[in-house]
């Protein structure tokens, strides 16, 4: 079942989601060569609770960390660890934090330092397949206009849409019905409502969409070890348009 959220709602989620919007620009700038993927993990809890709020994703399902780290071919769910930034990796940033009962979920890919020019592409045409997908997420179009929109694009620029993970609802949960998948037909699904609060989150591979499983139970990579990244924001729709709750 989808719940839609009253106005009053959608403002808290606004507040989680500011909180998550702070957290991804506190951390942006802490990138750079030579920083542990742990040091990143351990700014952006302490921001979390010092806002009164808390990492969502910790212990989510035994999640260990605040932060999704996915650096290079880790498409999203890569754990921060010792392991240390080299100039021209690229990095996902995924954070959620749970504020008064409510939930905020967002992702930004990064360089780190100079990256080559596929990695510059694809973080480019990520970030667009976002926005395009915004652009579709208004009252009145099917869900799977925005999936469509957001796969048409993204491999009229040669990238593949991973399957496995998609977005989804999200507003008194981390996820909520809908799933948001990233490909699909048009015209399908349920029709998009005022008050439907959704975590879209485009992944995106340079190679084959297809991913696996690391050991650790959590990261997935690329199979065919291509770079991936990743960019989500929570919004709102409303009467008047869309509400983008993650953005500053
Ligand atoms: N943005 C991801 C999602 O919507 C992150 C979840 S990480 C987890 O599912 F640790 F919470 F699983
Ligand atoms: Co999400």
């Amino acid at each position: 079942m989808i719940v839609l959220k009253s106005d009053d709602e959608i403002k808290r989620m606004a507040e989680s989601c500011r909180i998550v919007a702070e957290v991804l620009e506190g951390i942006k700038k802490n990138i750079a060569p030579g920083v542990a993927t742990e040091e990143l993990d351990e700014f952006a809890e302490s921001f979390i609770l010092s806002k009164g709020a808390r990492p969502a994703f910790k212990g989510y399902r035994g999640y260990p960390a605040s932060v999704c780290t996915s650096v290079n071919e880790q498409v999203v769910h890569g754990i921060p660890s010792s392991t240390k930034l080299r100039n021209g990796d690229i990095i996902s940033l995924d954070i959620g934090v749970c504020y008064k009962g409510f939930y905020g979920d967002a992702a930004v890919t990064v360089p780190v330092g100079s990256v080559d020019k596929q990695a510059g592409k694809l973080l480019l045409v990520t970030e667009k397949a976002l926005k395009i997908g915004l652009e579709k997420s208004v009252a009145g179009n099917r869900l799977s206009d925005v999936s469509f929109a957001i796969q048409e694009y993204v491999e009229s620029e040669g990238f593949s849409v991973v399957r496995n993970f998609v977005g989804h609802g999200i507003g008194r949960e981390l996820h909520e019905e809908p799933q948001v998948p990233n490909f699909g037909k048009p015209g399908e699904g349920p029709r998009l409502l005022p008050g439907m609060t959704l975590a879209i989150e485009p992944m995106v591979n340079a190679g084959d969409w297809e991913v696996v499983i690391l050991n650790d139970g959590w990261t997935a990579v690329t199979k065919d070890k291509s770079l991936s990244a990743h960019f989500e924001h929570t919004v709102a729709i409303t009467k008047n348009g869309l509400n983008i709750l993650t953005k500053l």
